[in-house]
C-alpha cells in the first residue's frame, strides 16, 4: 500500500498508542532499513547503524534505559538509529561501487578521502554533528517508509544514551541519536498537531 507523498507528510503523527498484539515481521524490518539507507549522507559515508529491537526481552531492556516509555514495549519494533563518527578510512570502500559502476572517476573518489580527512580528523565536534545529521536523515526516511507500508511511528529522544549504548553493545564511535518506535496504531491517538504559520518560520531572501 502506498500513499501520495504529500498526504503522507501532512498526515504523519507521532503515535502514542500502539497495538501490542500486532507484529512487524523481520522481512518487513529489513525492507524498512533497506529503504532508510537510501537517505543521503556526507560523502556517501553511510555512517549509520540500525538496531531493530524486536524481541520482548530486548524491548524490555530498551524500555529500562528509555524513561520507561510504554510505547517501546507496545510497538512491534523500536529502532535504535546510531550515527557513526566519520572516518576517512571508510571512504574508499563506500565509494568503490560507484567507481566500479563507471560513473564516479577514481580521482574524485581519492579526493573525497582527503576531503573527509580534512573536514573531520581533528574536529570531534564536526564528527558528532555529522553522526547526528546522518542518523536524523536515516530516521526520517525510515519513518516515512514505515508510513508508506501503513505502519505508525514515534521518534524518541527521551532515553539515556550511555545506557542504550551499554545495553546494546554500541561501539564508542557509534552515537545513539534517536529511537524510532514502529508498529500498528491502536485507538485513541491524536490527529496531526497544527503547526506555526509559514510566514513566522520562513525567511525568503
Ligand atoms: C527529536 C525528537 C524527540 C522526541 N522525543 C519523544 C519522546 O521521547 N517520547 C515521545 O513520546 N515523543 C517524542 N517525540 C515526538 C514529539 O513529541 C512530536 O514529534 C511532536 O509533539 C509533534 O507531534 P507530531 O510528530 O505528531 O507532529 C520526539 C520528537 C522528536 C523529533
Amino acid at each position: 500500500m502506498t500513499m501520495h507523498f504529500v498526504d503522507m507528510i501532512e498526515n504523519r503523527v507521532s503515535t502514542n498508542a500502539f497495538d501490542p498484539n500486532k507484529d512487524v515481521p523481520a522481512d518487513q524490518i529489513r525492507q524498512l532499513v533497506r529503504l532508510a539507507t537510501h537517505a543521503p549522507t556526507a560523502y556517501n559515508l553511510q555512517n549509520w547503524r540500525f538496531v531493530a529491537v524486536h524481541s520482548q526481552e530486548a524491548r524490555a531492556r530498551l524500555r529500562a534505559v528509555a524513561n520507561d516509555q510504554s510505547k517501546i514495549t507496545d510497538a512491534a519494533v523500536t529502532f535504535i538509529i546510531a550515527g557513526s563518527l566519520p572516518d576517512h578510512a571508510d571512504v574508499a570502500p563506500r565509494l568503490r561501487p560507484a567507481v566500479e559502476a563507471g560513473f564516479m572517476p577514481q580521482r574524485m573518489a581519492d579526493g573525497w578521502v582527503d576531503a573527509v580527512r580534512q573536514a573531520y580528523e581533528h574536529h570531534p565536534g564536526r564528527q558528532r554533528d555529522e553522526a547526528f545529521r546522518t542518523a536524523t536523515f536515516a530516521g526520517a526516511t525510515l519513518m516515512f517508509a514505515a508510513q508508506a507500508f501503513g505502519l505508525a511511528s514515534c521518534p524518541m529522544g527521551g532515553f539515556d544514551p550511555d545506557g542504550v549504548a551499554r545495553a546494546f553493545g554500541l561501539a564508542p564511535t557509534e552515537i545513539p541519536v534517536m529511537l524510532l518506535a514502529v508498529g500498528h496504531a491502536a485507538e485513541g491517538n491524536w490527529p496531526a498537531k497544527p503547526r506555526r504559520p509559514v510566514a513566522e518560520v520562513l525567511s525568503l531572501v
